[in-house]
């Protein structure tokens, strides 16, 4: 059974008799708090403290409980009672901080030794608490998981903010680039209405001039297109995600608007990293334009074949995604510029899709790289930790 509050405890204990009269925390946050607790006497009382702490509170009663519930929302923080029916609350802890490690964890046992103490710190506990200490522990603790969280979405807020403001000043630079990108489609369109406003009657190869001239807004439309997607910021919040599922998502979506190409596609998924805590969204933009690119660059080459395997890497705590398409690989010299936005050596590339592509994974904390596989092909490597 789980670990109740001990029989020797006073009321205190019980938190039966706890009343707040007010918040020093100086936050007005609400904080999505994920109580693990299989005695429903103890977990009313301290829900209702917490509550008045400005928590907005989900109840598990088991292991079984807390991960399902985990599978669907991430808690800000979670209480977590070692002893549970069906489990251990450290095998919960571990799980926490695998699937969100932003989660602040705080242990609160009846049945404490040294040693649970120590292996729940390492298992990444924020606090540890024993049931029969003074309430006001309890709600020190949480006050401090409060302020560690209002600290730590400062500092986010604060990064992203410096992020997309490098963003800006980039695209500034950008501008004269663009305006050479943009001039060119406008003068063909420019010169082909001339032609036919010259003309008396129809002009011969009208069918042609109207052609370069759709061809010359279609060119200009994904201009646009890109450069919005590009210039807003990307807001990446994680959740354990199925690779597969999404690596799949993203292969079918580029191949519908694609034409019809006999490619094998491969995927080899290593157990461990079935499932990593990704922004789904903005990481299946990612896959987007690795598969785009390497669907063009198997063009016409024999046998076409894209692989794509993730596995750990290091010391287990980093996720290695791997694209390998037979292609002819990069052209000499160019691993590094590709991620710069406008290189392109394809006619018809704007050069944005590998510098977005970046600036995602960048934004998961991650790197990307690109290199020529010994046995031929482009290799796109995308190495993320868990957070
Ligand atoms: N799989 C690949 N094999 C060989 N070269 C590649 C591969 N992927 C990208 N490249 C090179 O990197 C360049 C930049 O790619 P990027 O995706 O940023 O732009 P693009 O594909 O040219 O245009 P778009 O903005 O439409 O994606 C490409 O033009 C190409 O030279
Ligand atoms: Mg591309």
């Amino acid at each position: 059974m789980g670990d109740s509050p001990p029989k020797h405890s006073n009321s205190r204990a019980q938190y039966g008799e706890y009343h707040v009269t007010a918040t020093t925390s100086g936050s007005t946050d609400t904080l999505d708090v994920l109580l693990i607790e299989d005695n429903a006497d103890f977990a009313g009382n301290l829900q209702e403290i917490l509550e008045s702490e400005g928590a907005s509170i989900t109840r598990a009663g088991s292991v079984a409980e807390a991960r399902d519930h985990l599978k669907r929302r991430q808690p800000d923080v979670a209480f977590v009672d070692l002893r549970l029916p069906d489990g251990s609350g450290e095998d919960l802890l571990v799980h926490l901080g695998e699937v969100y490690p932003d989660c602040l964890s705080i242990v609160l046992t009846g049945n404490a030794t040294i040693q649970s103490a120590i292996t729940a710190v390492e298992k990444g506990a924020f606090a540890f608490l024993l049931k029969d200490m003074p309430v006001e522990a309890v709600v020190a603790a949480f006050r401090k998981a409060k302020e560690r969280h209002r600290l730590e979405k400062d500092r986010d807020r604060l990064e992203r903010q410096l992020r997309h403001q490098e963003q800006l000043a980039m695209i500034g630079q950008m501008a004269a680039t663009l305006a050479h990108e943009i001039r060119n489609p406008i003068t063909g369109i420019r010169q082909a209405l001339e032609v036919i406003l010259e003309a008396t009657g129809e002009p011969p190869g009208m069918e042609g001039i109207k052609k370069t001239m759709l061809d010359r807004l279609v060119r200009l439309h994904e201009l646009v297109d890109d450069l919005l997607v590009f210039s807003r910021p990307i807001v990446v919040k994680r959740h354990p995600t199925s690779i597969r599922e999404l690596v799949t998502m993203a292969w079918h979506e580029v191949r519908r608007d694609q034409p019809p190409q006999d490619v094998l596609f491969r995927i080899d998924i290593e157990e461990q990293v079935s499932t990593w805590p990704l922004d789904a969204n903005s990481f299946r933009l990612v896959l987007r334009n690795l598969f785009e690119n390497a669907l063009l660059a198997v063009e016409g080459v024999p046998e076409p074949r894209i692989e794509v395997s993730a596995r750990h890497a290091g010391s287990g705590k980093r996720f290695l995604l791997e694209i390998h398409d037979s292609g002819p690989g990069l052209a000499p010299d160019v691993a590094t510029e590709i991620f710069k936005p406008f290189f392109t050596t394809r006619t018809r590339g704007t050069g944005l899709g590998l510098a977005l592509t970046q600036r995602v994974i960048e934004e998961h904390n991650g790197t990307i790289s690109a290199f020529n596989h010994p046995e031929g092909g482009a290799v796109f490597r995308i190495v993320l930790p868990e957070s």
